[in-house]
């Protein structure tokens, strides 16, 4: 009984391995889930409701409301109530449609508005499925933080054979069972991380800042509370906010403002990730009004600010893990790894800015993780959200080590 108490919402839809979700219903139900079934109009030619209905012990949804009585299907309700939405099969349609934010049935309702991790196995001919149109939007859904459980290889029902089956039930179940480990991996651990940049005020009007979206800091904090853990997400002005029930947001505007919000809650965390772009530098003075064009030339007086990722390790215990950043341009490896010396950090992740498609501004990023003993993963250009996981894996890892799990 590996799912017991799991809520699971299963989407179907009109696919011919439409007949394979009544397996899957079973075994997951034999795990211990309780399943809800959600079908796409069309699916409903491929298998019939009242087998799904007796299988998942529950009535099964297509329409937002009832004909007989007016009674609404919530799919904000559904939604809520899920701790998975697994969407097995998936059509090309289906796919198409998710990419990109189309509302017109059920299943699609329930996906825009679901909080919880959703879970796609494709089923479609191998031409469809390797059609880059097909392929882009598979991307575009694990771009944003879906899990692809990837078509199998073998005989369609087109008679061609190749990729594009759905995965076997067993397998898919194997997929919900190792998702519902992780997710559940930093439970009762509590995860600081900063992010965005920092605003360092001139005068009333005007400020020293920096590019930094707050994109990565947000993908890192996503991916850490889908995981179990609490997180303290303490932000500067960033284009950017996670939004998961296990995140509190604490929002602040310059360097010291961050400092004070992230040492007044460490002594709490298990984990701190600095991926904050914090102003190294602030003005001595900031005008009470606004600064007048009275002269050609004016110079603003700067004073470092304090190093907010080199202050916790000082005061970090040994059960504490520290991960910082590092933006580089030249001699990045050697840099990086004398800042986890300087900062007494465990683990730095290394941007590098002539990589091209990596850093600021951009959805995508490509990074080098490196620990203390300077063992290194190369993370390939990626979407943030998929590199926020890798790096939330290398971290599970070195913190598992570190309280001798490892
Ligand atoms: N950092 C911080 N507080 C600061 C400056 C930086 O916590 N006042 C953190 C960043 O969030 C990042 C790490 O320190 O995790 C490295 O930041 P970076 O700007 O690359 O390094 P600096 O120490 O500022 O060194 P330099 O800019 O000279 O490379």
């Amino acid at each position: 009984m590996r799912l017991r108490g799991k809520h699971i919402i299963l989407g179907i839809t009109g696919s011919i391995a439409a007949y394979k979700a009544a397996i899957l219903v079973r075994l997951l139900i034999k795990e211990g889930a309780e399943v809800k079934v959600i079908m796409t109009p069309l699916a409903k030619e491929f298998i019939t409701p009242l087998t799904l209905a007796t299988l998942s012990k529950n009535p099964i949804l297509v329409d937002f409301f009832n004909p007989e009585n007016g009674d609404w299907n919530s799919h904000v309700d559904l939604g809520l109530w899920a701790d998975l939405y697994l969407i097995a099969p998936a059509s090309a349609n289906t796919i198409a449609k998710m990419a990109n934010g189309v509302a017109d049935n059920l299943l699609l309702t329930t996906y825009l508005s679901a909080k919880c991790p959703v879970m796609v196995a494709p089923a479609m001919d191998l031409d469809m499925y390797n059609h880059p149109a097909t392929q882009k939007n598979i991307k575009t859904l694990q771009g944003i933080g879906n899990i692809i459980i990837e078509a199998a290889t073998g005989e369609l029902a087109s008679g061609l054979s190749g990729k594009g089956r759905m995965e076997e039930p067993e397998n898919i179940l194997s997929s919900v069972v190792d998702f519902f480990f992780t997710s559940s991996r930093f439970s009762n651990k509590t995860v600081l991380v900063t992010s965005g940049p920092t605003f360092e005020p001139i005068d009333p009007v005007r400020f020293i800042g920096n590019h930094s979206s707050g994109k990565m800091g947000s993908s890192i904090a996503e991916s850490f509370a889908q995981q179990g853990a609490r997180v303290i997400f303490i932000t500067g002005p960033a284009k950017f906010l996670p939004s998961n029930k296990n995140i509190e947001i604490i929002s602040v505007q310059t360097a010291e403002e961050m400092f004070c919000a992230s040492t007044n809650n460490f002594s709490s965390v298990d984990i701190a990730v600095m991926a904050a772009a914090v102003a190294d530098f602030t003005p001595m003075n900031v005008g009470n009004s606004k600064l007048k064009r009275e002269t050609d030339e004016i110079s603003i007086k700067l004073k470092p600010t304090k190093d907010i990722a080199a202050y916790l390790g000082k005061v970090k215990s040994k059960s504490q893990l520290l991960v910082g950043f590092a933006l580089e341009t030249d001699k990045e490896l050697e840099n990086a790894k004398n800042k986890i010396k300087n900062k007494n950090l465990d683990i730095i992740v290394l941007n590098s800015l002539n990589d091209k498609g990596a850093g600021f501004g951009f959805d995508t990023n490509k990074v080098t993780i490196i620990n203390k003993k300077s063992e290194i993963l190369s993370v390939e250009l990626k979407s943030k959200t998929e590199v926020a996981n890798d790096i939330v894996d290398f971290i599970a890892e070195e913190f598992d080590r570190l309280r001798g799990k490892g």
